[in-house]
C-alpha cells in the first residue's frame, strides 16, 4: 500500500481492521476501526508518530518495506495502550537507531506492558520541542484526556496536530479525509460516549485549547483525519457543554411486560409533556446506542425487572456502565415490577454513588400496574 501523503512530507501509515468486533472487549464496533500511524519525513530526521495494534504489527512492517522505509530516527509515542504502541518492540529491532519519545508516564507504560528498553526511551517535558531539521515537533501534555500518559504532537511549520484518540472515531477508510456526514458524526459521538465522556470536564478544556491554536488539520489515533478542523472541534464543543438537553433515555429489562408496561406508560405521559424519549432495550439492544444517549440525556430511567429477589443482572451490568461513563444526566429513576419478593433499587442505587444525581422515588409494584400506580 503506497502512503497517502497529508502534507509536506507527512504520511498516513496506518492501517483499517474491519473485522474487529469489540472495543475493551466491551464495545461493539459498528464497521471495526482503523489504527492510525503516521511517518514524518524531515530534512534530517525522520519520525513515526504511533505505531500499530500488535496483530496488524506484520503487514504494518511490510507496507514500511514497500514504502522505502530504510531508516527511523524517532517513534513518538503519544500513548501507551497497545493498540498504538504494540508495534515499538518489532520496531526498535527492525530499526536499530531508532529511539522511542515520550513522556515519563507512557515510559513507564511501555516498559511494563510491552518491555521497551529503557536506554531506548527519550524522555521529554511538556512543550518540549524536537527538530527533524526543517520540521519541529512539538510535545502538548494532555493527562487524562483519556490515560494519564495521553499526549499530543504538534508540528509546529505545518500546523498540524497529533491528537492522539481525541476526536477520533472508529471508522475505517481509503481516503484519508473527513468527509462531513450523518454517520460520521454518530461514529465519532459514538466513540467520544464510551472513550471520553469519563474525562468530559478536561475534553471541554483541551478542545478550547485546540480551538484557540487555530491548528490546520486535525489528525487523531482512529478515523478519519479533519482538514476542517471546527467539522470534530464544534461537536466536541457541544457535547462536553454542561447543560444535558430535555432527553430521558428509558434502558429496561422486562421478563413478562409489567415493567415495560410502566415505562411506556411513563414514556407516553413524558412525550405527552412534549419530551423526547429513547428507549433501549437492553437485552436486544447495542450498548454503543445507549452511550450515545447517554451524551445529550438530562435523565435516566431504568426499567428493572427482577430476578429472584434482586435486580435483572443485566440492568445492573448498563447501570454500573453507566457510573463509569459518568455522563452529565442529572437525575435518575427506577421503575420495576416483581413476582414474589426482594428490593429492586437499593442495590442499583448504590452503583451511581460517584455521580451527582437527584434519585427520582422509585416505584416498585408486584406484578402488573393497579390504578394507584399509574399515579405514583
Ligand atoms: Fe486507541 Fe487508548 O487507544
Amino acid at each position: 500500500m503506497k502512503y497517502q501523503e497529508i502534507k509536506n512530507s507527512i504520511f498516513y501509515c496506518g492501517l483499517n481492521d474491519p473485522e474487529r468486533p469489540f472495543f475493551d472487549e466491551l464495545v461493539p464496533l459498528e464497521q471495526g476501526t482503523s489504527y492510525n500511524s503516521y511517518l514524518i519525513k524531515g530534512s534530517e530526521k525522520i519520525a513515526l508518530i504511533d505505531t500499530m495494534y500488535p496483530p496488524k504489527t506484520e503487514e504494518y512492517i511490510k507496507n514500511l518495506d514497500e514504502n522505502g522505509i530504510v531508516k527511523v530516527d524517532y517513534i513518538i509515542s503519544n500513548h501507551g495502550e497497545q493498540d498504538h504502541s504494540g508495534s515499538i518492540p518489532t520496531l526498535l529491532e527492525k530499526y536499530p537507531e531508532a529511539i522511542v519519545v515520550t513522556n515519563s508516564k507512557c515510559a513507564d507504560n511501555i516498559y511494563e506492558m510491552l518491555l521497551v528498553p529503557r536506554e531506548r526511551i527519550q524522555i521529554i517535558a511538556d512543550k518540549d520541542k524536537l527538530s527533524l531539521g526543517d520540521k519541529t515537533l512539538q510535545f502538548i501534555f494532555a493527562p487524562n484526556v483519556h490515560w494519564p500518559d495521553t499526549m499530543f504532537t504538534h508540528v509546529l511549520e505545518d500546523n498540524l496536530l497529533f491528537t492522539c484518540d481525541f476526536l477520533g472515531a472508529h471508522q475505517i477508510f481509503d481516503d484519508v479525509w473527513a468527509k462531513p456526514s450523518k454517520e460520521l458524526t454518530r461514529a465519532a459521538k459514538r466513540y467520544y460516549s464510551e472513550i471520553m465522556m469519563p474525562f468530559r470536564m478536561l475534553c471541554k478544556k483541551y478542545t478550547k485549547l485546540i480551538q484557540e491554536m487555530k491548528v490546520d488539520i486535525i489528525c487523531p489515533s482512529h478515523g478519519p483525519i479533519y482538514n476542517n478542523p471546527s467539522d470534530i472541534l464544534d461537536l466536541y464543543a457541544d457535547w462536553t457543554a454542561d447543560a444535558p438537553k430535555n432527553l430521558v433515555i428509558i434502558p429496561y429489562v422486562s421478563m413478562y411486560g409489567s415493567t415495560k408496561e410502566m415505562l411506556d406508560y411513563v414514556a407516553k405521559n413524558l412525550e405527552n409533556k412534549g419530551i423526547e424519549v429513547i428507549k433501549y432495550d437492553i437485552i436486544n439492544g447495542d450498548i454503543g446506542h445507549y452511550s450515545v444517549g447517554l451524551v445529550d440525556a438530562a435523565t435516566v430511567l431504568f426499567g428493572v425487572s427482577m430476578i429472584l429477589a434482586g435486580p435483572h443482572p443485566a440492568v445492573t451490568n448498563i447501570v454500573n456502565l453507566t457510573g463509569i461513563l459518568r455522563p452529565k444526566t442529572k437525575a435518575i429513576a427506577f421503575v420495576g415490577s416483581y413476582g414474589w419478593a426482594g428490593k429492586l433499587f437499593e442495590p442499583l442505587i448504590n452503583l451511581l454513588s460517584n455521580l451527582k444525581l437527584s434519585i427520582i422515588e422509585p416505584v416498585q409494584i408486584k406484578g402488573r400496574m393497579k390504578d394507584d400506580d399509574y399515579k405514583n
